[in-house]
């Protein structure tokens, strides 16, 4: 078999593999463009924007756990105006598909900033944001609620005729019920999960290692809990759903494939390396070949079979 197709489609949007590169990993796409080729990937989510900009939590913001690392970034961010001067330019010639992730502190603040950036043809979708774990207004205030999950979608949903993603906390007792209010209210598609709620303490200070105290727990270490989630959605909602939680390589993703997702995003295992994305890839090639399996689309949600 020599052409194996790797394409898969979310919705309306057609992505030429399923390899994304998670928001809040790689910046604007320029950090991560010096170690690996965009143009093959299936596309970038950027950092979650907001209307005004971020500075976010005070340092230190970041401890490694085992098998996984804690943020509390606070979604810094350099907020709408400049993003679109200073960051579309870039992102306009990456060859590859172009998601924006929003994060907001109330419903108005999702409307505008998807308002504005629908005006830009390089934003090919919208990934929304109601599950950040470290931020005191927005984020779980959101995600933790059905209603307000409802409601965003659907106000967003009017703003825009490109697709939209809605990502969801895996901080909840029955994600099922987000992954349908979403569908409910006309969203594309859902990614799962955003990080867990974790801390870690020096033990000598006796301080919280992130001066937050909380923050959001990714990495390897949360892959099982990312799996279940994906594949409890994909059981009970019709809804195409992102794979994302502790993928660090192709027999992640094609294990993520398999639960119900029909494509995935790489987060933590950029900072280990930053090109793992590009030898997911060829690696994923490799596996279609040994199956026999010529349409990669063919494995989301091929427990079932
Ligand atoms: C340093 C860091 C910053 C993040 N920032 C964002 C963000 O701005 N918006 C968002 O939706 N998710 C953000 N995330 C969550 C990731 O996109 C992803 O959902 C999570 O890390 C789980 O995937 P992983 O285990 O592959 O890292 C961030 C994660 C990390 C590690």
């Amino acid at each position: 078999m020599n052409s194996i197709d790797l394409s898969v489609k979310i919705g309306s949007l057609t992505l030429q593999n399923p390899i994304l590169l998670a928001s809040g990993t790689v910046g604007y796409g320029s950090e991560i463009s010096e170690y690996a080729d965009l143009s093959k990937i299936g596309g970038i989510v950027t950092k979650s924007i907001s209307l005004n900009p971020r500075k976010g939590n005070p340092p230190p913001r970041i401890a490694e756990t085992s098998s996984g690392m804690l943020n509390a970034i606070g979604l810094a961010n350099v907020g709408l105006e400049e993003f679109i001067k200073t960051k579309i330019p870039f992102l306009k010639d990456i060859g590859s598909t172009l998601i924006c992730n929003i994060a907001a502190s109330s419903i108005e603040e999702y409307v505008e900033c998807t308002k504005a950036l629908n005006y830009e043809d390089t934003v090919k979708a919208f990934e929304i944001n109601v599950s950040c774990p470290n931020v005191k207004d927005g984020g779980l205030i959101f995600g933790n609620d059905v209603k307000y999950v409802r409601t965003i979608t659907e106000k967003v949903r009017a703003a825009t005729d490109k697709p939209i993603i809605i990502k969801l906390s895996p901080n909840t007792a029955s994600i099922k019920e987000f992954a349908q209010a979403a569908k409910d209210e006309g969203a594309d598609a859902v990614s799962a999960i955003n990080t867990l709620v974790g801390t870690a303490f020096n033990i000598y200070t006796k301080k919280p290692k992130i001066k937050n105290i909380t923050g959001g727990l990714s990495g390897a270490a949360i892959k099982p809990v990312a799996l279940a989630k994906v594949l409890e959605i994909s059981r009970n909602v019709d809804i195409p759903i992102i794979g994302i939680g502790g993928i660090m390589n192709w027999q992640d993703a094609v294990e993520f494939m398999i639960c119900g997702a029909s494509a995935v995003q790489l987060g933590t295992v950029n900072f280990i390396n930053p090109n793992a994305c590009v030898e997911i890839i060829e690696d994923l090639k490799k596996y279609c070949i040994e199956t026999k399996l010529e349409k990669i689309s063919k494995l989301t949600a091929s427990y079932l079979i």
